[in-house]
């Protein structure tokens, strides 16, 4: 890690709430932000019990917090059921006729799904996984694309209590053979294959292949989407129809301990094997909750659009979750944004009078390299809210968001968070807190950011360091899966009593944060979060590769592109062959997504006396700037001028 973080960034602008949004906003004043963070951070469990108080429980919570770090436990006593909380509380208060779903297929159908019509098939499936042997506590692998089986597969397990882990349709075979067996899965949900830009993601296929070495699988359900051709196992794998058509559409919600875990979700982290997040039911239940009422400041009659994929934290907590709990109306697209042409999510806007859109930085520069006419083309006045999550935005995409799409009169929310904290922890709300461009401003209720020097002293104004969360709040990770250890050295070790993030982050002299981005091992393409270590593991793994160390860059489009440094084994020709080669086993073992932009071969790597490889010195040499700082450690000075000559 760097000693000191600099920031190059020399934005000025500032965009109060529009008078109008404000006047009918929740919270409308910095005065009634001000008042009501205060009192989150002086009585956090009046303010967080007030908050769980909205939401159904079978038993109340006794104690609100409960925090020996590195654990917190929230709402213990309480039992309640997130699944009820989403449906149940809905249909029971007279909104079964509500539209919860408004589901849109790649190939253009419309489909609309009430909120009793959503119970009832959440019910059927969570029947149906009872009756294959799924019980509370169990986990249930969700391999599937943005269909609202989905969504019914999460809030089924979540309704028996069984611990969902959904993993992104873009992961290939090998990535899902892990984490099915680091969660020691008993079922995979999955289809046939998915639709992508026209064509099929081959989902069966891969679970298929994976399935040769999961030994905890019992069975798996597959949803008919495509109608390509798949052959099932008879007595391991079942058809979704087949299952859901013999069970119950009543089946009462199981109350659970609010310290039950809800689902496990993978991300990177800065060894080879990814972690499993696991978040838990009441806390990350009414974090979800509050976050998403008042960061999207969710009126009955909004249209709520977030284009993530399920099977990332933002699918989970904005699409699914948050939402549901709100009541909302949430449009959910299967498809490319680019299909059947570029204009498709304007135009998915217009026709279903969109007015809260929520995407990412990386698919904001994407639609400014397509050009303002496809937006334009289209009446995008039904918008009011524009939300942005996954990575710094920079402030001119910022400006383009808020003029082109926004026609300059949407507030946009930039929304700082991580799978780890579940729910959104820094964002503007809307009605009460000035916008910067390029600024998640301000902290949510309940939540304590630092900005720590290397030694752990509190950084000054505009001085860059460490981002580190001082309270715990209720939707905090309580774990990584099976491995507490790992857990408490990640996010506990580095400041102790403290999470620290794994971001680098200022704060200016208005107390608005600015996150620059990972200070780790950890790079943040296309909004997808990447261990390099993963990467590179997977290149090693090539039979032509003796070693490999993979950086990021910074990339106009995805934030930043993958540059893999690759040493070949003895014989070996560094040919383009090769160079596609390994481009493509690594998509074929992780997913496109990881695919590196470029493959440098070397015939050694930068390493510090003790065997470590540079990375840093790696990172320079793949932005063109020449190796600065020290490398007063590095073993063999030769290796660095081999590489900066061998540019492709
Ligand atoms: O570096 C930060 C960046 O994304 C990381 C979290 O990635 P992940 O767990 O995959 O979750 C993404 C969706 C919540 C953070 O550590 N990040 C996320 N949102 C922002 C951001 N960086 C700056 N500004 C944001 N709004």
């Amino acid at each position: 890690m760097t000693s000191s973080i600099v920031s190059v960034s020399k934005e000025t602008r500032v965009f109060p709430p529009p008078g109008e949004f404000a006047a009918a906003a929740r919270v409308g004043s910095l005065e009634a932000y001000t008042a009501m963070y205060r009192r989150s951070i002086d009585d956090p469990a009046g303010f967080w019990g007030e908050q769980a108080a909205e939401l159904f429980w079978f038993d109340a919570p006794k104690t609100i917090r409960q925090w020996d770090p590195p654990k917190a436990r929230w709402f213990e006593g309480g039992t309640t059921n997130l699944a009820y909380n989403c449906l149940d509380r809905h249909v029971a208060a007279g909104a079964g006729d509500r539209t919860a779903l408004i589901w849109e297929g790649e190939p253009g159908e419309v489909r609309r799904v009430s909120y009793a019509e959503l119970l009832r098939e959440t019910c059927r499936c969570a029947d149906a996984l009872r009756k294959l042997g799924i019980a509370a506590g169990d986990r249930v692998v969700i391999y599937m694309g943005m269909v609202p089986e989905a969504v019914i597969a999460m809030l089924a397990c979540a309704r028996i209590g069984a611990v969902h882990s959904v993993i992104f349709g873009g992961f290939a075979s090998d990535a899902v053979r892990d984490r099915v067996n680091d969660a020691g899965a008993k079922l995979i949900i999955t289809q046939d294959g998915a639709w992508r830009r026209g064509k099929i993601v081959p989902l069966w296929d891969n679970v298929e292949h994976a399935l040769r070495s999961c030994p905890s699988v019992e069975h798996t359900v597959v949803l008919r989407r495509t109608g390509n051709p798949i052959t099932l196992s008879p007595g391991r794998d079942v058809e979704w129809t087949d299952a859901l058509a013999t069970a119950s559409s009543q089946l009462e919600a199981v109350p659970l301990p609010a310290e039950h875990p809800l689902f496990i979700l993978y991300t990177s982290g800065t060894t080879g094997k990814p972690k499993g997040v696991m978040h838990t039911t009441g806390g990350y239940m009414v974090g979800a909750h509050v976050t998403t009422k008042y960061v999207f400041d969710l009126h009955d009659d909004d249209i709520y659009w977030c284009t993530a994929d399920i099977g990332w934290v933002t699918g989970h907590s904005y699409i699914v979750y948050g939402p549901l709990c709100n009541r909302a109306t949430v449009l959910m697209y299967e498809g490319a944004p680019n299909h059947p042409d570029v204009d498709r999510l304007w135009e998915m806007i217009a026709r279903h009078r969109v007015t809260i859109f929520y995407t990412a930085p990386t698919a904001i520069r994407a639609f400014i390299r397509w050009g303002d006419e496809h937006p334009r083309k289209h009446d995008l006045s039904s918008l009011r809210l524009l939300g942005s999550v996954g990575e710094p935005i920079n402030p001119e995409a910022w400006m383009w968001y808020r003029d082109v799409i926004g026609g300059g009169r949407c507030p946009i929310v930039d929304t700082w968070w991580q799978t780890e904290t579940g729910a959104i922890m820094m964002a503007p709300l809307p009605g009460a807190i000035a916008a910067k461009p390029g600024s998640c401003t301000l902290p949510f209720f309940g939540i304590v950011p630092k900005i720590l020097r290397q030694d752990g002293t509190e950084a000054a104004p505009n001085e860059g360091g460490f981002l580190v969360i001082e309270q715990p709040w209720p939707s905090m990770l309580r774990t990584v899966w099976g491995d507490d250890e790992r857990f408490r050295e990640t996010y506990f070790s580095r400041f102790p009593g403290k999470y620290f993030t794994g971001d680098g982050a200022r704060r200016d002299p208005d107390g608005y944060f600015w996150v620059m981005g990972r200070v780790d091992d950890v790079v943040n393409v296309a909004g997808h979060r990447l261990g390099t270590a993963e990467i590179e593991s997977v290149l090693v793994a090539h039979p032509d590769v003796a070693e490999a160390a993979v950086v990021g860059r910074p990339d106009e489009l995805k934030g930043q592109a993958l540059v893999a440094f690759v040493t070949l084994k003895a014989g070996r020709a560094p040919t383009d062959a090769v160079r596609e080669a390994l481009a493509e086993h690594v998509s074929a073992e992780i997913g496109k997504f990881a695919r590196p932009d470029s493959i440098r071969f070397a015939d050694a790597l930068p390493k510090t006396r003790s065997g470590k490889i540079m990375r840093r010195l790696l990172g320079e040499l793949a932005t063109g700037q020449a190796p600065r700082g020290d490398v007063t450690t590095l073993e063999d000075i030769s290796v660095l001028a081999a590489l900066r000559g061998d540019d492709e």
